[in-house]
């Protein structure tokens, strides 16, 4: 069955979608010598702007709407999901569902209305779960049943937090959303970890707001993600940054190359790899 790692912060601007994006490339490739559904990943975009959409598959942002995520949202019942997934341009492995932008403000506006409305997603993704290793939804920033959907199709949740006093100082609000839809829907759900984005080592806060990270959340902070134009530029790119700054020659599984964000989003990949217990093929523990 699919680990299904939501990523979630109702603040904008903090790199949700980066980390949504890079995470689920850097997932498929470190997972490209293994076989049938360990080597697929899956990546959801919850936000009607589709910015993670366009990393994995250029123009998925604008389907027709019966052909989008907001379809599987809204109709009922919910049209299969099966023939909605396409594979990723740069990352065969990588599959996304189209997006439909409008249809996605209309289904955020409609979803209150209907039966059912906070499980849709998990619903619909059902019958896929075993068909993929991992499941990476990226969320809107704002509360709402969208983000719900997400949380409540989650197995795990990554909460990216800028580190400056704001992003740390906004968690409570999610905090509760998160304990009603696990006191709702899915008891288990757990916050594998708070992710500090946008560091900038120069700046004299930053380490007080890391370790204060630390302090309130402690064993439950991944290594930072460091301010870096190549982040800024794969995004404009329309490219996850793995991509965007291969190393030379890339050998099966290998992520990073000389640019620094590479390689810290590659250690999250084997921080997630390892507190999520992904079973290599070739483990001789096994
Ligand atoms: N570590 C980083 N370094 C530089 N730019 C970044 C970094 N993370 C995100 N960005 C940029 O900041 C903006 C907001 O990031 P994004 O991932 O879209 O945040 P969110 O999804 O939380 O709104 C985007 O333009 C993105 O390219
Ligand atoms: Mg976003």
């Amino acid at each position: 069955m699919a680990v299904v790692i939501t990523i979630a912060n109702e603040k904008g601007g903090v790199g949700k979608t980066t980390t949504g994006v890079n995470l689920a490339a850097g997932l498929t490739l470190r997972l490209a010598g293994e076989s049938g559904a360990g080597c697929r990943v899956l990546l959801i975009d919850l936000d009607p702007q589709g910015h993670a959409l366009m990393s994995a598959g250029y123009g998925a942002h604008e389907a027709p709407f019966e052909q989008s995520l907001a379809a599987l949202l809204v109709e009922s019942p919910p049209p299969s999901v099966q023939p909605m997934l396409r594979r990723g341009i740069h990352h065969p492995n990588l599959y996304y569902i189209p997006g439909n932008r409008q249809a996605m403000v209309e289904a955020a506006r409609l979803l209150p209305t209907l039966m059912a409305n906070e499980n849709r997603l998990n619903q619909a993704l059902s019958p896929i779960m075993s068909f993929f290793s991992y499941i990476i939804i990226d969320t809107p920033p704002a509360t709402g049943d969208l983000l719900v959907n997400g949380l409540a199709a989650a197995t795990h949740i990554i909460i990216p937090v800028e580190a400056s006093y704001l992003g740390v100082s906004g968690l409570r609000e999610l905090q509760r959303t998160i304990d009603e839809v696990k006191r709702h829907f899915s008891p288990h759900l757990s916050i594998l970890g708070y992710l500090p984005t946008l560091c900038e080592e120069q700046r004299s806060e930053t380490q007080e707001i890391l370790a204060e990270l630390q302090r309130r959340y402690p064993g439950k902070v991944f290594s930072p993600i460091h301010k870096s134009a190549d982040l800024a530029y794969a995004h404009s790119a329309h490219m996850d940054v793995f991509t965007y700054r291969p190393p030379r020659q890339r050998l099966t599984g290998q992520l990073s190359s000389s640019s620094k964000p590479t390689q810290e989003y590659s250690q999250l990949v084997e921080d997630v790899l390892s507190l999520t217990n992904y079973q290599f093929s070739d483990d001789p523990t096994i």
